[in-house]
């Protein structure tokens, strides 16, 4: 038998934003497939949004760190083609503000990390966290510190090394590497990973790949 799950392309339809929330209670109704991005300030989340829905201005992208305040929903209608089924699929797509800004109060930091945590732990539809990490860099301990605590609440994620384009492809491997070891200090398993650049639109068929697996496999709460 061959493996269907290689013959789908996922196709989007299109991409919509929803609404910004400051807390988890006024998301959207947890009626549909969630995914959201976060990492530190910067790391190009927004900007892998823009890329992956096809849209350059979707979410909103800035050079100043601290762009994206709040949880921001759009809604995508795609379609996952093998040949017998053409079937719409609606999910939502997360934007989340960065961490680690130096730039923001204590206060405003403790809520980010209020309203991150009661969105990440609470948001029943929340299939996978997608947390972004520079590949220009070798692990840094806000992440490192970010991901074990996902793991003390039990968050699906995946990883993605952002900014590939910008790294000698030696170098990218040599961080990933730095990265996961860094992670097996705690993690028996380590999760699946993705290189992504924006720029040059790396890594947008096997995250979209990823997403159609999950969407196909989500059951509703
Ligand atoms: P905050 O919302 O402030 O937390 O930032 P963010 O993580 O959403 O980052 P954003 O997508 O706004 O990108 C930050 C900067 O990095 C922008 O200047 C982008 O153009 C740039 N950038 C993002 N992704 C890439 C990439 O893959 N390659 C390159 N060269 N630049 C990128
Ligand atoms: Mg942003």
């Amino acid at each position: 038998m061959p493996n269907l799950y290689f013959c789908i392309v996922m196709e989007i339809l299109s991409a919509e934003y929803i609404k910004s929330s400051t807390t988890y209670k006024e998301c959207p109704a947890p009626d549909r497939p969630e995914y959201a991005f976060i990492g530190r300030s910067n790391v190009g989340k927004s900007s892998l949004i823009n890329m992956l829905v096809g849209h350059k201005n979707l979410a909103r992208i800035s050079t100043t760190p601290g762009k994206t305040q709040l949880i921001n929903h759009f809604n995508i209608v795609s379609r996952s083609s093998p040949s017998q089924e053409r079937k719409r699929v609606k999910w939502y797509l997360v934007d989340l503000p960065g961490y680690g800004y130096a730039k923001i109060s204590k206060k405003a930091r403790n809520n980010w990390g209020n309203m991150i945590e009661s969105y990440i732990r609470k948001r029943e539809n929340l299939i996978c966290l997608f947390v972004l990490t520079d590949s220009r860099h070798g692990p840094q301990p806000v992440d490192i510190a970010f991901i074990n605590q996902l793991g003390e609440w039990q968050i699906p994620f995946a990883l993605v090394f952002t900014k590939t384009d910008k790294n000698k492809p030696a170098q990218t491997t040599r961080n990933v590497e730095l990265f996961l070891q860094a992670l097996s200090v705690h993690w028996e398993e380590l999760p699946s990973y993705f290189l992504s650049s924006s720029a040059k639109k790396t890594g947008r068929k096997p995250l979209l790949d990823y997403i159609t697996g999950l969407n196909m496999s989500y059951q509703k709460p």
